[in-house]
């Protein structure tokens, strides 16, 4: 069966570039980004894995672990981050699994034989310190990713997780937020102390409460 939000991301125990892991204790309390692409020492998957190198400190700030796969082996793995560092100057600094059995990919269903019955497709899953399954999108082959937007729905998916406000179309960090309906306006007003504009009783709009002034200020 295919997983959906809010699944439990399956467990598995895999060989990567940084040795033999198990998928959720190497997650820890962290968030998680699994990622597939469909074959070591092509053009489009040599940029992305640069990229979503250099993007780490990013990464990191938000308490997030990456990890790639592919069905190549290890040995070509290594082989081919040598390229990546020569041509995107950067280090692949994220573990990469060497699916070889295919084992994760029919666990995470990123094959899709009528794209290519060989080869994983470009899945990305965002995975919470709950193990839970928050994201999901599927590329096509010749299509790079935009890493850029799965950080955007992390910090979206955080704001959510940490202040209960979700996020309308287009945001960017630093863009006005919408409280989560689940909320009365008399939670609402106890909540944010930057106040809310109440536009429908549905849509109730807020500053981003991890931006606001009385927020710098608490943590200060
Ligand atoms: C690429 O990474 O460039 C690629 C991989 C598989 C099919 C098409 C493009």
């Amino acid at each position: 069966m295919s997983l959906r939000l809010g699944d439990t991301a399956p467990d598995f125990t895999a060989q990567t570039t940084e040795g033999p892991i198990s998928f959720h204790e190497w997650l820890g309390d962290s968030w998680g980004v699994l990622f597939s692409h469909p074959k070591d020492f092509t053009p489009v998957c040599t940029t992305e894995l640069g990229y979503t190198a250099k993007l780490k400190p990013e990464f990191d700030k938000r308490n997030v672990k990456v990890i790639g796969l592919s069905v190549d082996p290890l040995d070509s793995h290594h082989e081919w981050a040598k390229d990546v560092a020569e041509t995107q100057g950067t280090a692949i600094n994220f573990p990469v699994i060497a699916d070889e059995d295919r084992k994760v990919s029919d666990l995470y269903d990123m094959i899709h034989p009528n794209a290519d019955d060989t080869f994983t497709v470009r899945s990305v899953f965002v995975i919470g310190p709950d193990k839970k399954i928050k994201l999901m999108i599927t590329y096509p082959a010749s299509t790079g990713r935009d890493f850029n937007e799965i950080l955007r729905v992390i910090d979206s998916l955080q704001l959510t997780a940490n202040f209960s406000v979700a996020t309308p179309v287009n945001w960017r960090d630093g863009d006005d937020c919408i409280i989560v309906p689940a909320l009365s306006d008399e939670e609402a007003e106890a909540k944010f102390p930057a106040g809310f504009r109440k536009v429908k009783p549905y849509l109730r709009i807020t500053p981003q409460p991890n931006k606001t002034e009385e927020t710098d200020s608490a943590s200060a």
